[in-house]
C-alpha cells in the first residue's frame, strides 16, 4: 500500500490519499548501495540523531532518508515523517523507508505536516536562510522539539530561535569547520533565551552562545585560524567583517 500526497493551489494543504498501485521507481534509486548507513551514519548526521527521542518525528529535507531509517530502527522515535520537495529525493526516502512506519509525503517544508502531528523536527543540509523560511512560514505548526543544521548563515537560523520563543538547549560543530554546526532548540515560555546571558550578543549569533560559553580549545584554534585568513585581504565584505570584528572581541 502507498501513500500519495498532493497539494492543492490555494491553501496548499496536502490531501492524503491510499492506494494500492506501486509508485514509479527511477533506475537512480532502483540499486541503492546504502547497507552502511543501516550501521553507520556519517559524523554529522550521527550528531543529529544523537539529539532525538521522539514519539513521532519528521523530517523536513528527508532525501536519501537515512537520518528517519537510523531514528526507527535505534527505536528512538516511535513514528516517522519524511518531507521532500522534489520528485527524486522523495522517492529514495520512499524506497529507502520502506517496511518501517512513516510517511513519506511530496510536500514544501512544514506544507507536509498537519498542526500537533510531531513532536519533533528536524531540518538538515539547507542552508539557514532555507530552514528559516521554511519555519516562519507556519509558525504554528514547528514542534516543540527541533533539531536544525544549517550549512550556512546559521546566524539567521540562531535569530529566528531568539525572537519565536525557542531557546537553544545544545549545540555543537560535528566536523573540522563552520560548516556543520548542529542547533538543538526548544520551545520555551520566557521570552529571554538564558544561553546568551552574558554574552555579546552578535558574537553569539554568529559563532554560537554554547560553544562560546564552553569555549573548548578547538574553538580557539578555529578562531585564530578564521581571524589570520580575514586578515590576509585589504578588504572585507560586510559579513566577512563583522565575523573579524566579533574574533577580535572574542579573543
Ligand atoms: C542537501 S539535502 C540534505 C538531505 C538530508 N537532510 C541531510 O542532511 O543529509 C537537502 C534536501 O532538502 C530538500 N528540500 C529543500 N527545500 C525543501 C523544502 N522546502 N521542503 C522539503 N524539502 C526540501 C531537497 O530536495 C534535498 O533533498
Amino acid at each position: 500500500m502507498c501513500q500519495l500526497y498532493f497539494r492543492t493551489e490555494t491553501s496548499r494543504p496536502i490531501l492524503h490519499y491510499q492506494t494500492d498501485l506501486a509508485l514509479p521507481q527511477t533506475d537512480r534509486f532502483a540499486i541503492i548501495d546504502d547497507d552502511d548507513t543501516l550501521t553507520k551514519l556519517d559524523k554529522r548526521l550521527q550528531a543529529v540523531a544523537n539529539r532525538i527521542r521522539a514519539s513521532t518525528h519528521a523530517d523536513v529535507g528527508s532525501d536519501h532518508g537515512y537520518l528517519l531509517r537510523w531514528l526507527l530502527s535505534r527505536r528512538q522515535i516511535r513514528r516517522g515523517i519524511a518531507i521532500e520537495n522534489k520528485q527524486q529525493p522523495f522517492q529514495h526516502s520512499q524506497s529507502v523507508l520502506a517496511g518501517y512506519d512513516v510517511d513519506v509525503r511530496l510536500a514544501d517544508g512544514l506544507h507536509g505536516l498537519f498542526d500537533g502531528e510531531a513532536d519533533s523536527l528536524s531540518i538538515c543540509g539547507m542552508g539557514g536562510r532555507s530552514i528559516v523560511r521554511i519555519l516562519s512560514d507556519l509558525p504554528d505548526r514547528v514542534p516543540q522539539a527541533l533539531v536544525l543544521q544549517p550549512n550556512r548563515d546559521v546566524d539567521l537560523v540562531r535569530s529566528w530561535g531568539l525572537r519565536s520563543g525557542y531557546h537553544l538547549i545544545d549545540e555543537c560543530i560535528a566536523d573540522q569547520n563552520w560548516s556543520h554546526q548542529i542547533l538543538q532548540f526548544r520551545r520555551a515560555t520566557s521570552t529571554t533565551d538564558p544561553a546568551y546571558k552574558g554574552l555579546d550578543q552578535e558574537a553569539a549569533l554568529i559563532f554560537g552562545p554554547l560553544l562560546l560559553k564552553r569555549f573548548e580549545p578547538t574553538l580557539a584554534l578555529r578562531l585564530q585560524d578564521e581571524r589570520a585568513y580575514l586578515n590576509q585581504f585589504d578588504k572585507l565584505g560586510p559579513k566577512s567583517s563583522k565575523r573579524l570584528a566579533a574574533i577580535n572581541r572574542i579573543l
